[in-house]
């Protein structure tokens, strides 16, 4: 892989236990979804609803993938609970800007864990009458999963460990680091 010194990106090195995804793991993996979502949408124009912030750098990178044209909407949520886990209780901190009744909606999230964050979106935007609702995840959690969630892509499931990294953070950090790894234990104390 190309990405020099392992783990020492942006300087956050001595943070870093072990690099889960690569970057060329994962732009492999983009195309791959990519290619299939290409063919299951051709024809439609598609809407992608990214959640922020963590789909952030997988909705960039996606939508650049996919040669078909897409509208780009972002939905920001806060579940509550403690920085590393979630509780299904969900807030919209920031709402779609536009109506999505008659859209083909594709749902861009980063990871699903317990699913409880998902659940209760597709709940949410299903009510709002869209032509079709869809997932696609970056990442999943399938020891963690606590709700089942339809979820039509998935790029990789992972062991139940906290990663971060292509948008995931752990207090705000590391979202810049361009592949997923995981933190030295010492750094959440
Ligand atoms: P649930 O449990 O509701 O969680 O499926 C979904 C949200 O929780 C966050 N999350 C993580 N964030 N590393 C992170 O940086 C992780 O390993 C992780 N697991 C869950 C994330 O915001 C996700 O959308
Ligand atoms: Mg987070």
């Amino acid at each position: 892989t190309d990405h020099g010194e392992l783990g020492n990106h942006h300087g956050y090195g001595p943070d870093i236990d072990h690099v889960l995804l690569s970057e060329e793991q994962i732009r492999e993996k983009i195309e791959e979804l990519a290619a299939q979502i290409a063919v299951d949408y051709a024809g439609k124009e598609v809407l992608l609803v990214g959640v922020l912030k963590g789909a952030v750098l997988f909705m960039s990178d996606f939508a650049r993938a996919l040669r078909l044209p897409t509208q780009m909407e972002f939905m920001a949520v806060s579940s509550y609970g403690s920085a590393t886990s979630s509780s299904g209780v969900v807030r919209i901190l920031k709402d779609l800007d536009r109506d999505i009744s008659d859209r083909h909606v594709l749902v861009i999230e980063d990871i699903i864990d317990s699913g409880l964050t998902l659940s209760w979106l597709l709940k949410n935007l299903g009510g709002r009458r869209p032509a079709s609702l869809e997932v696609c995840a970056l990442l999943r959690k399938p020891d963690a999963v606590k709700v089942d969630v339809p979820v039509r892509y998935v790029g990789f499931d992972i062991p139940n460990e906290f990663v971060v990294g292509y948008g995931l953070d752990y207090a705000e950090r590391y979202r810049d680091l361009p592949y997923i790894a995981t933190l030295k234990p010492e750094v959440y104390q």
